[in-house]
């Protein structure tokens, strides 16, 4: 099969196109021929090998963790049929960017009708990112404050959108040539960060999901309710030292590490059947334009999500 690999850590000009062989299923396993995969922020970290401590230095490695596709093969008992549409966050060193990815039963979930294959491409990581980091703390109930920092990117485009679905006001985050957009997703209230800075309001929320790492716990906790949380998608050291003293304050840090998981895919998928979620993609690239993707994703400017066709 082919498929987009790198032979090297390094810039975009690292990502090729070349055949490789085709995974095979194991027990639990399905064999899936990708239509299309998404991208996020983490396969340029990998490519550059920033996060080589997780991928090793095994090479050929296909990067992507998104992808939409048909299942081909099924390995044991199965709750999925060959030409069954689905899509999946798979695990780490499976490889999205190909003709096929192996993931396991539990990972997929079938796509909701209505989308396309680069929607449901684009959907996976960021909505879990999204709905796994808002689940965190106590549950959000209707007319609660939530603000979502970089509401207008991949996991902020989601949450805005998960956060008004679970019943909350919303107020999101995002530059001015975003503001539209946001306001489109759901969004309650907007704040322009050039504008404004978001950490001096005198609103007090119950949820700050910090989606693009900008700001901190030590800004951000002061604009939280009581027993309110603040939840970054990037830990750092300042995060983890008031995380670990989370029990001795009012108002608690966490962050979020995105679990592939079928069963959050349906609920996210429910989100879509119902209209309340929508995943926006704002450009589609052929496989073999990877490189050029990356370049784009990596200038941290994107509006909602890119995605690579597999199948034109
Ligand atoms: N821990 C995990 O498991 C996990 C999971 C998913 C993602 N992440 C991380 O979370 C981060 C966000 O991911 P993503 O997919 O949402 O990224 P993304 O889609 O690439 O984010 C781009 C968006 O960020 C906005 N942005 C840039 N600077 C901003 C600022 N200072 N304030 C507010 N918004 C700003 C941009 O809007 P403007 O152009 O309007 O500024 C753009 O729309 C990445 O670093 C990613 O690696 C971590």
């Amino acid at each position: 099969m082919k498929a987009l690999i790198i032979n090297n850590y390094g810039g975009p000009e690292q990502l090729h196109l070349q055949e490789v062989p085709l995974p095979s299923p194991s027990a639990g396993e399905a064999l899936i021929r990708v239509h299309a995969a998404g991208i996020n922020p983490v396969d340029y970290k990998m490519r550059n090998g920033s996060m080589r401590i997780i991928t090793g230095n095994k090479f050929p490695l296909i990067l992507g963790f998104d992808i939409a596709g048909v299942i081909e093969q099924t390995k044991g008992k199965s709750e999925y049929r060959p030409g069954d549409k689905v899509f999946s966050k798979l695990s780490v060193r499976r490889g999205g960017y190909a003709e096929f990815a192996t993931a396991s039963e539990k990972h997929i979930c079938h796509i909701p009708a209505g989308l396309t294959m680069a929607e449901a491409a684009a959907t996976p990581l960021a909505s879990l990112t999204a709905l796994q980091g808002l689940q965190k703390g106590d549950p959000i109930k209707p007319d609660d404050k939530v603000l979502i920092n970089g509401a207008s990117g991949g996991v902020g485009s989601f949450a805005v959108q998960i956060a008004k679905a679970m019943g909350a006001y919303v107020t999101a985050v995002c530059s001015e040539r975003n503001i539209q957009f946001v306001k489109d997703l759901g969004a309650d209230h907007v704040i322009d960060y050039n504008a404004e800075d978001f950490t001096k309001t005198k609103t007090r929320y119950k949820k700050v999901f910090d989606a693009v790492a900008k700001s901190s716990f030590s800004r951000s906790g002061k604009i939280l309710e009581y027993g309110g949380i603040y939840i970054t998608t990037i830990p750092n050291k300042g995060l983890l030292f008031h995380r670990a003293v989370n029990f001795l304050r009012k108002t608690s840090a966490e962050f979020i590490l995105t679990k592939s998981s079928g069963n959050d895919l349906r609920v996210i998928a429910d989100y879509i059947k119902n209209g309340q979620v929508r995943p926006y993609v704002q450009k589609e690239f052929p496989l073999q334009d990877g490189a050029r993707a990356h370049e784009m994703i990596e200038t941290n400017r994107v509006r909602g999500k890119l995605v690579l066709k597999v199948i034109a």
